[in-house]
């Protein structure tokens, strides 16, 4: 059994990591097309050793595609996902345009993935929230332990989590400060370049941003609506890969030994935490890997049972193409989707 598979802002960060994950799981595909806007009609995309021309979105016929794995963006997603699951093609939307939509299921395999059945109501699934997906992860297996109460998170958030645009300012800018040329601030609200900016989306009336807020209602619809969370998200001149100091109150006791023996188990999680030097991850070890890791695992005597921790995934991976991947697998696995073409 193999599907048509499309994948919409393939020239994108996120849709190239989808193309390379697709491949490197061997995702059953009878066919692979490659969508994005009408700038890059044309262009290429690599597709393991292949190569696809990139076709126009507004131009591409949805009726005999099985999948469609959307990443352009929350305004083509609100434009294109509806119209898309009603020609019977499953959506699964890396923006945050249906995440909080009751009737549309927002999945973490490893976290929730009894929740895709509800996806046959609007034929979408949403993808979480890059710095949501890797925290859930590591926290679920936590939670089922000992019963999270709150959770503090304080992100460290490198741009390629902002797009392509994002990964071009931090060069452009870091390469203009060492030859000291002018640094033009365009697609962040500061120079990034040798600085953190704690402000990463829109602000919200009670002072917190959006994707501050997105952490929060995420985390409460994957894993429990009664977990506390509150989160300062910062942008950092990193290219690839998400960190975060993460401080968690738990209901019943749990060690950071238990925690420790715990996260080495579950799906998804590698735990990499010596207490010496260099015995912790790295976003720039994280890049390319698709484990969310964690490290750090210390008590926090200030709070009844406490524990504070280090959680490092590479976010265009865990945070963005290797989930959707893995939300296509789920559908495979479990039956909920038949190829629209049967093999010849
Ligand atoms: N980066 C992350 O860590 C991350 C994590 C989770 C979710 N996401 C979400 O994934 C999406 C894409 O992020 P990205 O980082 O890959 O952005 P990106 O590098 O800026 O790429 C955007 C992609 O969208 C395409 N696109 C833009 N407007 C379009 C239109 N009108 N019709 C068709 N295609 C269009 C672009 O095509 P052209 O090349 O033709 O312009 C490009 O392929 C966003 O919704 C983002 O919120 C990103």
């Amino acid at each position: 059994m193999s599907f048509k598979v499309a994948v919409v802002g393939a020239t994108g960060n996120v849709g190239r990591e989808m193309l390379n994950i697709l491949e490197e799981r061997g995702f059953p595909v009878s066919e692979v097309v490659a969508l994005a806007s009408r700038r890059s009609q044309g262009t290429e995309v690599s597709f393991g050793d292949r190569t696809l021309k990139v076709k126009t979105l507004d131009q591409y016929d949805f009726s005999d595609t099985d999948i469609c794995i959307m990443s352009a963006g929350g305004n083509v997603s609100k434009e294109w996902s509806p119209k898309i699951g009603k020609q019977g093609c499953v959506v699964i939307d890396n923006s945050s345009a249906f995440r909080y939509d009751q009737d549309v299921p927002l999945i973490v395999p490893e976290v929730n993935p009894d929740a895709i059945s509800l996806f046959s109501r609007k034929n979408i699934i949403a993808n979480p929230n890059c710095s949501t997906a890797q925290l859930v992860v590591a926290l679920k297996p936590l939670h089922d332990f000992a019963t999270i109460k709150r959770v503090v998170v304080a992100t460290y958030q490198s741009v390629s989590g902002a797009g392509k645009e994002g990964m071009d300012e931090l060069f452009t800018q870091t390469r203009a400060v060492f030859v000291a040329d002018q640094v033009d601030v365009k697609k962040f609200t500061k120079r990034i370049a040798f600085n953190v900016i704690p402000h990463i989306d829109v602000f919200l009336d009670d002072g917190f941003t959006k994707e501050e807020w997105k952490m929060v209602a995420e985390t409460k619809k994957m894993l429990d609506p009664k977990i506390k969370l509150t989160a300062t998200c910062v942008r950092v001149p990193v290219f690839i890969g998400h960190s975060e100091a993460v401080n968690i109150e738990f209901e019943k006791p749990i060690t950071a030994d238990e925690a420790r023996d715990i996260l080495r188990e579950a799906p998804g999680c590698q735990v990499l935490d010596k207490r010496e030097d260099g015995g912790y991850i790295t976003p720039l070890e994280s890049a390319g890997e698709d484990a969310t890791f964690i490290s750090r695992i210390r008590e926090d005597s200030t709070i009844d049972n406490g524990l504070s921790m280090w959680i490092v995934a590479d976010n265009l991976r865990k945070g963005a193409a290797l989930n959707a991947v893995q939300i296509a697998e789920l559908l495979v696995e479990r039956g909920l989707i038949q190829p629209k073409k049967k093999a010849a």
